[in-house]
């Protein structure tokens, strides 16, 4: 390793953008179908692989939803979530805040509590046992209604105690922000904060309904924002983070090539950008890879990897007085020589 990639395996990370079923292995994945007794269309982790070509968002969507039907029990999803907290804990991820899509599973019939109840497990774990700290945000997809969404926030209520924050996924074009004005209302007064996918493949418009009308403290990827000048003065002058997955974006055809990413522009225009993973499983690396991919591809400095990483701590839902110390880390880390 040179010393920039040993600089970026080390640096303390927060993660602020994965998907939890996003992080399922081909091979955890035919281990469960075989524990659940549940048959796959693909028949072995080499053909799974192969099938992970993508040309949209959509075509990915497709293929990550079939995947996430061999999760049935609570075991399966603390399994799931274990093996993602192993994987972030080697990269020195130190906090993580994580996404779950509970409508995938509860459509499937499987019970809202079984789905929390193994993610929570693993999380108390991670941080027993890995001193790695979490957050869970709740996912509405996008593609199912409104009132879907209103349901699942109501099965959620019982178990505000684990969840910090709602978001927004899935299929973004066809399907504004404004579309769940009434859901996220109805989060915000139970304290729970938001986040919102936009501008990954919907246009810069998406961004200001999910600021205006969500309400939303982040932005989930957010990289389409440089079509729109007032929209960046607006994120720069808010300090919005932004959670930006350059494996994704590749992986998706959001940027032709790395080359073409707009990371560096996004830290340039003064923006707290944040680096992920989105999907590790399915889009070829953890943040660590993510990190060292857009270096290379875009000569980032290592003043610029030492920004994105206190970004990552800055832009999560953190105290102040945790914030701080992971900071401190960053800086104690960054002067040693
Ligand atoms: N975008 C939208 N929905 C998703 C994504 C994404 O990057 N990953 C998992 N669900
Ligand atoms: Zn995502």
């Amino acid at each position: 390793m040179n010393s920039l990639e040993t600089f970026i395996a080390g640096i303390p990370k927060a993660e602020l953008h994965l998907h939890i079923e996003g992080t399922l292995e081909p091979e955890l994945m035919f281990a469960l179908a075989q524990r659940n007794r549940i048959p796959l269309r693909l028949k072995s982790v080499e053909e799974v692989r192969r099938a992970y070509q993508f040309h949209n968002l959509q075509s990915f969507l497709d293929i990550y939803y079939e995947g996430a039907a061999v999760l049935i029990q609570e075991q399966d999803f603390y399994d799931l979530a274990w093996a993602y907290f192993e994987r972030a804990y080697k990269q020195n991820v130190r906090h993580a805040e994580i996404f779950f899509d509970p409508q995938t599973h509860t459509e499937r019939g499987i019970a809202f509590e079984t789905v929390i109840a193994g993610l929570q497990r693993a999380m108390e774990d991670a941080a027993s046992k890995l001193n790695v700290s979490s957050k869970l945000i709740l996912c509405f997809l996008r593609h199912l209604s409104a009132e879907s969404a209103v349901r699942t926030l109501e099965e959620a209520l019982p178990f505000k105690k684990w969840i910090t924050a709602v978001g927004l996924d899935s299929s973004e074009v066809g399907h504004p922000p404004s579309k769940f004005a009434r859901v996220f209302e109805s989060a915000r007064q139970e304290g729970l904060l938001a986040v919102a996918h936009a501008g990954e493949e919907g246009p810069p418009d998406y961004i200001w309904e999910a600021l205006d009308i969500l309400k939303v403290k982040r932005v989930d990827h957010g990289v389409r924002c440089l079509e729109d000048s007032r929209l960046v003065q607006r994120l720069a002058r808010e300090k919005i983070p932004l959670t930006v997955c350059p494996l994704s974006n590749i992986k998706l055809r959001v940027f032709e090539k790395m080359e073409h990413h707009n990371l560096k522009m996004l830290l340039e225009a003064e923006l707290t950008a944040t680096v992920n993973s989105d999907d590790p499983a399915y889009f070829g690396g953890y943040v660590a890879d993510n990190f060292l991919a857009a270096q290379k591809a875009l000569d980032l400095s290592r003043d610029q990897i030492a920004t994105l990483a206190r970004n990552s701590f800055e832009g999560s839902f953190l105290s102040g007085e945790e914030r701080k110390r992971y900071l401190d880390e960053i800086s104690r880390y960054c002067a040693k020589p």
